[in-house]
């Protein structure tokens, strides 16, 4: 039995997850490197400081933790000033109505994102008041694939996790929702996504019926 949704923010709601590939590439390019979208999506999911951990490593740059915090905050600013052009307008095909289809269904939502700035950017698109829990970058210390970000979810919705059907564009997402025992649907293509229970191209055409018959047929 399906009672709640999860769904990831950056790629899964909003196109910001090329907002952090750009900010992350600038920042790279100022180090004299770059990197591939193959790379790119190495990096989705993962927190801040890991993912800079991760292009610092790439780059072979080893650098103090004060400069790492400086870099991270630039890239944060960076990130900001193209989220601050974002209007409800930036919402992912299909999301909106998939988010109101959802509620009208008596599903329960939360949010589960490792972003610090989800709160913010669920404000600009104008969507906070459809969830029932928000978990972000800020209530969690483990970030994907730890199943951290989920299960957090899942308790505040008071859901069990077996009960929860998580939408994710990233692999690590993918892997932390599998590691909470929860069906997931990639968002995204199954070549990438390779972990995921269901993979779909975006949130445009999916009818919960047909999720409900996925996850039915899963669980045998
Ligand atoms: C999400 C994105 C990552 C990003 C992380 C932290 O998981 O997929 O690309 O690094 O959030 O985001 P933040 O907005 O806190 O820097
Ligand atoms: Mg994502």
């Amino acid at each position: 039995m399906i009672n709640a949704f999860l769904f990831d923010l950056d790629g899964v709601l909003v196109d910001t997850a090329v907002f952090h590939y750009q900010a992350w590439r600038r920042m790279a390019n100022s180090l004299g490197f770059d990197f591939t979208h193959e790379f790119n999506e190495t990096l989705k999911g993962i927190s801040r400081m890991d993912s800079l951990d991760r292009i610092l490593a790439l780059g072979g740059v080893t650098l103090s933790d004060e400069k790492k915090l400086e870099l991270a905050a630039q890239k944060n600013e960076w990130y900001l000033e193209l989220v601050s052009q974002m209007t409800p307008d930036d919402i992912l095909p299909g999301a909106l109505g998939f988010l109101e289809q959802t509620k009208r269904a008596g599903i329960r939502v939360a949010l589960g994102s490792v972003s610090k700035n989800a709160p913010l950017i669920l404000e600009r698109v104008g969507i906070t008041h459809l969830f029932d829990a928000l978990i972000d970058g800020s209530k969690i210390t483990n970030s994907k694939p730890d199943p951290e970000v989920f299960l957090k979810g899942a308790a505040e919705l008071n859901v069990a996790p077996a009960e929860c059907i998580v939408f994710e564009d990233a692999v690590a997402g993918v892997e932390a929702a599998k590691r909470g025992g929860m069906f997931a649907v990639g968002i995204g293509t199954p070549d990438v996504l390779t972990e995921a229970d269901l993979v779909v191209p975006n949130l445009e055409h999916l009818t919960i019926p047909e999720l409900r018959a996925a996850v039915d047929r899963a669980q045998g």
